[in-house]
């Protein structure tokens, strides 16, 4: 196993051990999993969306319901298989009900998000949401440029992360395209930047 696999793997034995989490018990009374993360450990883009949903905490997959599939077809607009990606959230248990994360939800998951980002070192994070656009731009010196993410999805932002230079783009959440083909447009457009990057 390379090093990169055994430290994420370290990652995912902590969090199934997470009883100090405040969703902890729901994910053993509901028989459901926590999402840690799936794709490719060297990737060039990581995708971080919010939290896991039913289908995803049912499988322990980020992104499979139909926020999922969404996701699936921006990727596949951009000809970006999603193996070649990496995909998280920054809460790593489903909230109830799919309600918002909670702050202090965010302040214990989101020391696993950042270890992720540090091993696989990817050049751009694409934040889905405004929950992870605001945990990243905050926690990696891009507090100056917070706005709302009417104003900023879509824009590319300089930053470095562990030392190296990684570009953010923060995009609105798939899940607002369910409804609303407006926002799959926008979201099909916002898209379009990440094609510079492969
Ligand atoms: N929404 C998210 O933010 N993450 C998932 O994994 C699924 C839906």
């Amino acid at each position: 196993m390379d090093e990169r696999t055994k430290k994420l793997k370290e990652i995912k034995d902590e969090i199934l051990h997470l009883s100090s989490s405040p969703l902890y018990a729901d994910r053993i009374r509901d028989k459901v999993f926590p999402v840690i993360g799936e794709g490719n450990h060297f990737a060039k883009i990581v995708f971080i969306g919010e939290a896991p949903g039913k289908n995803e905490a049912e499988t322990g997959r980020p992104f499979c319901g139909r926020s999922g599939k969404l996701l699936d077809e921006f990727l596949k607009s951009i000809n970006i298989p999603r193996e070649s990606v990496y995909i998280t959230n920054i809460v790593k248990d489903r909230p109830p009900k799919n309600r918002d994360p909670l702050p202090e939800e965010i302040e214990i998951y989101a020391p696993f998000l950042d270890r992720q980002i540090e091993i696989i070192k990817p050049k751009v994070v694409v934040t889905l949401g405004r929950f992870s656009m605001q945990y990243i731009m905050n926690r990696y010196g891009l507090e100056k440029e917070l706005g709302s993410i009417s104003d900023l999805h879509g824009k590319v932002f300089e930053t470095k992360i562990a030392g190296e230079k990684v570009k953010v783009v923060p995009l609105y959440h798939p899940a607002v395209a369910i409804y609303n083909q407006h926002s799959k447009e926008t979201l099909m457009e916002d898209f379009q930047v990440l094609k510079t990057f492969i």
